[in-house]
């Protein structure tokens, strides 16, 4: 009765070497192990033996079942690593591809140099003093010195907005008054950085909104001398220690006597170029001695204190630095502007 049992083992494990993956070794299971497989339907007839012959013929099935179970477990770990090792040479990963590298953002250019001003500044101690931007016609206008239909209001053309008396400032000079009721009598030493905006047809050369950097210093004994020092300092830090500088006489309400500032042109060295517009001179901001009308509406008596103020515009400064001719491409928004700097 052996010998159909070996058939049975003989064609499993001979069929089993032709299993190639492990859909067909699942067929070859439920062909020589499964419940209807010739094996399992001899074992399940055993009884039908006569009783002399059972236990040798159910000895040697059993062997023939775990020897193809055996020979299967053989097989299936021998087809799961064929099959991993064909994934791995499929579906390899190339580690040395270069990556999409991070776009890094930067400091806007307004931001780069208000930043350099704002350190020249702390260095000869001057704290940065954050005003508001919606101002009243007050504290941008009269408070400074502009009366109500003073024709210097046509200097600058504002925003009103529906609140009466309610504007969008258009310098940060009112920020002197701000500071100025909030300290005295202690002395000032302040900049004043910040956004301004006026209804400007918008060009090349003017925007409706802008940086300045506004300073002002308040105290017993403060001279024009102090101012031409402590602003010639400050060109010769941004601008280069060997820069020359130059005021010429000027009008704002706010300052008496009032003054522009002019740098030699960086660009040319003073010989003439197109950026100083052949003149060798670059007007770089206004100043003056703080007007007694506008020191006593801080609270000082001008009798007793001075003081000097300055507005600057970093746009300004970044444009001749850089070469820049057009003002609209800093609220453009276009990274390819963004990215040179
Ligand atoms: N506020 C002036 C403007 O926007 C700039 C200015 C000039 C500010 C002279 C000052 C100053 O503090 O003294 O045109």
């Amino acid at each position: 009765m052996a010998d159909p049992i070996e058939a049975m083992c003989e064609a499993g494990l001979s069929a089993l070497d032709e299993v190639r993956s492990s859909e067909s070794l699942a067929a070859w299971r439920v062909t020589h192990l499964g419940r209807h497989s010739p094996l399992m339907n001899f074992l399940g007839d055993l009884g039908s033996l006569p009783a002399a012959e059972r236990p040798a013929a159910g000895r040697a099935a059993n062997q023939a079942k775990h020897a193809l179970e055996a020979a299967l477990s053989v097989k299936e770990e021998a087809l799961r690593l064929q099959e991993l090792e064909r994934a791995l040479a499929s579906e390899k990963l190339d580690l040395t591809l270069p990556g999409r590298p991070p776009q890094r953002g930067r400091l806007h250019p307004s931001s780069q140099v208000l930043r350099r001003i704002l350190a020249i500044w702390a260095e000869m101690g001057f704290q940065v003093y954050r005003s508001r931007e919606v101002e009243s016609d007050e504290y941008n206008f009269q408070l400074l010195n502009f009366p109500p239909h003073h024709p210097a209001r046509d200097m600058q053309d504002t925003f009103y907005t529906t609140r009466p008396g309610v504007i969008l400032r258009t310098h940060t000079s009112p920020g002197q008054v701000r500071v100025m009721r909030e300290r005295c009598p202690e002395p000032i030493r302040v900049v004043l950085p910040g956004m301004c905006f006026r209804y400007e047809q918008v060009t090349a050369r003017a925007e409706a909104q802008f940086y300045q950097v506004e300073g002002l210093a308040v105290g017993v004994g403060i001279t024009l001398a102090n101012l031409k020092a402590t602003l010639a300092d400050f060109a010769r830090c941004m601008f280069g220690a060997s820069v020359r500088v130059r005021f010429r006489a000027d009008y704002f309400p706010f300052t008496e006597p009032s003054a522009e500032m002019d740098i030699e042109c960086f660009i040319c060295g003073g010989s003439g170029c197109p950026v100083c517009k052949r003149s060798g001179w670059l007007e770089i901001l206004g100043a003056g001695m703080v007007h007694p009308t506008v020191l006593s509406n801080g609270g000082y008596d001008p009798r007793r204190y001075s003081g000097f103020a300055f507005g600057m515009g970093p746009e300004r400064i970044a444009m001749l630095r850089h070469g820049i001719t057009d003002i609209r491409a800093f609220w453009a928004n276009d990274p390819r502007f963004l990215e040179q700097f």
